[in-house]
């Protein structure tokens, strides 16, 4: 058990859940990443990006750091900044759920929105977030924008920290299956892996984001993906993956509502991505001899997503709810 001195010590060391599945052949371990401070790895990224930019002087007390964010990020910057006395503003769109911008409120962080007034829902603009938070750092005296999209000290984080994390906890990887938004964490962790004998990584991003598929479409996954149109992020470093895949709103929301009501775990939307295409993965390799150690990383915890994916009400309005996804998944993790 770990006894800290600052609250930021704390950050990493998370668990690993295995869980069953009807095919011995593969062991199957959820890297359960919602046991971070703020609730999710991104308290690994804010620590990548804040402790670089100490050991740099770019931060002084009560120096504003600016950040666009889809929501996690922020919540942990918000978490970071106010823990080492530094003002922070969360440059943020409606795409966000509800519940990740009221806790970065809690944590002290102003949320400025960027909003497409001809788009009923406000928009998905990474790109205008992105130039909104550089011009704010411009504009603010002493301001500092950290660029979680191509500042290489975000996937660096997770080089040092998550790889070495996981292989402490589980001695040998053959796939590791992630998710891909600024790519940080995929990244950064697979990097680690593959020098470690890792042979398969897998980036999942939601159906109709556009990393590996220009002519993508409106998704409601909030964590993970990334719009079509926009400028792709540099940290995403595509010799370490091997394959990549989609999984839509609706396979990851009603995977997140399976786990929670049937295992107990209540998990973000990363995880409904991971969970749903580990089972359609491992499903599609006829059983064999050699017993496969696969790993899915889980980003955060299921609290943020209690107005959407885990709301029966929105779930039916928005024509996602399907029991379908609820009978494959039962038939294979039991
Ligand atoms: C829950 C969750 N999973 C996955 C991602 C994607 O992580 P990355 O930006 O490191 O690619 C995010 C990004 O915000 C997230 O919040």
């Amino acid at each position: 058990m770990i006894v800290a001195n600052d609250l930021t010590e704390l950050i990493g060391h998370s668990p690993v859940l295995k869980i069953k599945t009807v095919r011995p052949d593969w062991d199957l371990y959820l890297k359960l990443e919602s046991f971070n401070p703020s609730g999710s790895f991104k308290d690994r990224t804010a620590w990548g990006l804040i402790s670089a930019a100490e050991e740099r002087g770019a931060l002084k007390p009560g120096t504003t750091i600016v950040e666009s964010s889809s929501g996690n990020t922020a919540k942990a910057l918000a978490m970071m900044a106010a823990a080492r006395g530094y003002r922070f503003i969360a440059v943020v769109d409606k795409h966000a759920p509800a519940d990740k911008l009221n806790a970065i409120r809690v944590y002290g962080g102003e949320l400025h929105f960027c909003v497409d007034e001809d788009d009923p829902d406000g928009g998905h603009l990474v790109d205008v977030r992105r130039e909104t938070a550089k011009r704010l750092a411009r504009e603010i005296p002493g301001a500092v924008n950290l660029d979680q999209y191509d500042n290489p000290d975000n996937p660096r984080g997770y080089y040092r920290l998550l790889g070495p994390e996981l292989l402490g906890q589980i001695s040998r990887i053959d796939v590791f299956v992630g998710t891909i938004g600024t790519g940080s964490s995929l990244s950064g962790t697979s990097r680690y892996l593959k020098e470690h004998g890792t042979t398969l990584v897998i980036a999942l991003e939601p159906k109709g984001s556009a990393h590996f598929s220009p002519r993508g479409h409106g998704y409601f996954i909030s964590g993970p993906g990334y719009p079509p149109g926009a400028k792709l992020p540099k940290n995403i470093d595509h010799s370490v993956i091997d394959r990549h895949d989609v999984v839509s709103d609706a396979q990851a929301f009603n995977t997140m509502r399976f786990f929670a009501a049937k295992k107990g775990l209540l998990m973000g939307d990363s995880g409904g991505m991971v969970a749903y295409y580990a089972m359609k993965h491992i499903r599609g390799i006829a059983p064999g001899p050699d017993r496969k150690t696969m790993v899915l990383l889980v980003g955060d915890g299921g609290e943020s997503y209690l107005s959407h994916a885990f709301n029966e009400t929105w779930m039916i309005e928005n024509e996602l709810l399907d029991p379908s996804v609820e009978k494959e998944l039962a038939a294979f993790y039991g």
